[in-house]
């Protein structure tokens, strides 16, 4: 079979399994798969994993970092805190190098904490700050619902309401992508009623890669705040918070980071706050400056950056994987998964219209930077039929997620996917959706 052009400077003459085998053959990342737990059925059989944009692989090497605390733990006790193999005092401080290699941020600008509605709801404290002329916060119509329940709980802690204060963007009647225009122009009409903007990264339903810097300038000419929500961005897209300006933005780490289920989240906030006295915010001790933090004192005054939002003491043994993960993307390099990325969802939408062109609708836009390595699929079934072409999809060993009524999400991911699971999920789509109940 013929296919098309894929992304710069690859091509898919034949989109067969021994072009996928030669695809893999010349990938230069393809010995990190081996770093992975690649998960099996019942019988023993290698799934094919496309769901890291919901629960990412365990790498082989996580068990070694837990088992590391746990070692000290055992030989140290209370001693740990400063004479680990790597002291549990400054632990999360591990993280944030790396952390901010990611996010395109300063080290001093990130921190590893809590998770990621936890986070918001820290960030809000500290940036949604109406008053009786600014009080309107803007969001995508399809937030994540964590981060709606989160926007309107505040609105209703600071006596708003999401009848008047709330207003929600989404696509254009018949379009699945918000436009960039639209949610500009919106900005611009509310004005100095804004006081925030919260944008998604990725989008988790559509798989819409946000064009973020424009709606950050938008927001910030008016005097909004704005914040986001990386969940499915960080370890997926290039990122460049410092340039991008954004006031603040969350993540979690158990997606494309891998740090295993409820994984420690994260924040940035920009250096411009870094030292700011009249932010409020919900302070604990471990935000406390560290020269003085054990001196035990009454008064609180935070560590300039990120880490002065840090409320209690890190939770060592879940941020022992953290680290596991970040070390592999340290090696990996995310600009070349990035690449590889681009290359790995091209293959598959080139592969869904070859094989199953009018069952499915990829409702996740065609232009690579538009889109991470996610793509979101409508099959075009009735909603039974469709969930029932998901179950058969699952049985036969290719592991998406289901979103109700019609969704499929598949997301190939460059650390552990190769084009051969590329091709294998979609040759077995593509046997699902015809067969009959
Ligand atoms: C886009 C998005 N936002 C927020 C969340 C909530 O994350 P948490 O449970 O870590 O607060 C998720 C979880 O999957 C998500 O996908």
């Amino acid at each position: 079979m013929r296919g098309g052009d894929g992304a710069a400077g690859l091509k898919y003459p034949e989109l067969t399994a021994g072009a996928a085998l030669a695809h893999d053959a010349r990938d230069p990342l393809a010995p990190f798969a081996a770093e992975f737990h690649q998960p099996f059925d019942p019988t023993g059989r290698k799934l094919v994993y496309l769901c890291g944009h919901s629960l990412g692989l365990q790498p082989r090497s996580t068990p070694g970092y837990i088992e590391q605390e746990l070692a000290d733990w055992r030989r140290l006790g209370v001693r740990g805190h400063h004479d680990a193999t790597r002291p549990w005092i400054g632990y999360h401080e591990l993280a944030a190098a790396p952390l901010a290699g990611l996010v395109g941020a300063a080290a001093t600008e990130v921190v590893a904490m809590n998770s990621l509605t936890v986070n918001l709801h820290l960030m809000l404290v500290s940036f949604f700050r109406p008053d009786s002329q600014r009080n309107r916060v803007l969001i995508e119509q399809s937030a994540f619902p964590s981060d709606r329940y989160a926007i309107v709980s505040q609105l209703e802690f600071h006596g708003l309401n999401a009848a008047q204060h709330l207003i929600e963007i989404g696509p254009r009647a018949g379009e699945r992508a918000v436009r960039t225009e639209d949610v500009v122009e919106i900005i611009e009409r509310e004005g100095a009623r804004l006081a925030l903007v919260l944008l998604p990264g990725v989008q988790y339903l559509t798989g819409q890669r946000w064009n973020l810097p424009p709606l950050i300038g938008a927001a910030r000419a008016v005097g909004a705040a704005v914040g986001l929500d990386l969940a499915h961005a960080i370890g997926n897209t290039l990122l460049s918070l410092h340039d991008w300006n954004a006031d603040f933005a969350v993540w979690c780490s158990y997606k494309y980071l891998n740090a295993g289920p409820g994984a420690v989240g994260g924040c940035f906030v920009h250096e411009r706050h870094a030292r700011d006295p009249r932010l409020p915010r919900f302070a604990g001790w471990w935000g406390q400056r560290k020269a003085t933090r054990f001196d035990m004192g009454p008064d609180f005054s935070p560590i300039d950056g990120a880490e002065g939002w840090q409320i209690s003491n890190p939770p060592i043994l879940s941020t022992a994987p953290l680290l596991a993960s970040l070390d592999i993307f340290r090696r990996a390099d995310m600009r070349r998964l990035r690449e590889k990325s681009i290359h790995l969802t091209q293959f598959l939408q080139l592969l869904i219209d070859a094989l199953v062109p009018d069952k499915v609708e990829v409702i996740t836009p065609r232009k690579s930077d538009e889109r991470g390595c996610q793509l979101s699929l409508r099959i075009k079934r009735s909603p039974g039929e469709a969930r029932r072409c998901h179950e058969r999809l699952s049985a036969a060993g290719v592991i998406g997620d289901w979103r109700e009524p019609d969704i499929l999400r598949l997301a190939p991911t460059p650390l552990y996917n190769s084009f051969s699971d590329v091709f294998t999920a979609v040759d077995t789509l593509s046997v699902a959706i015809r067969s009959e109940p």
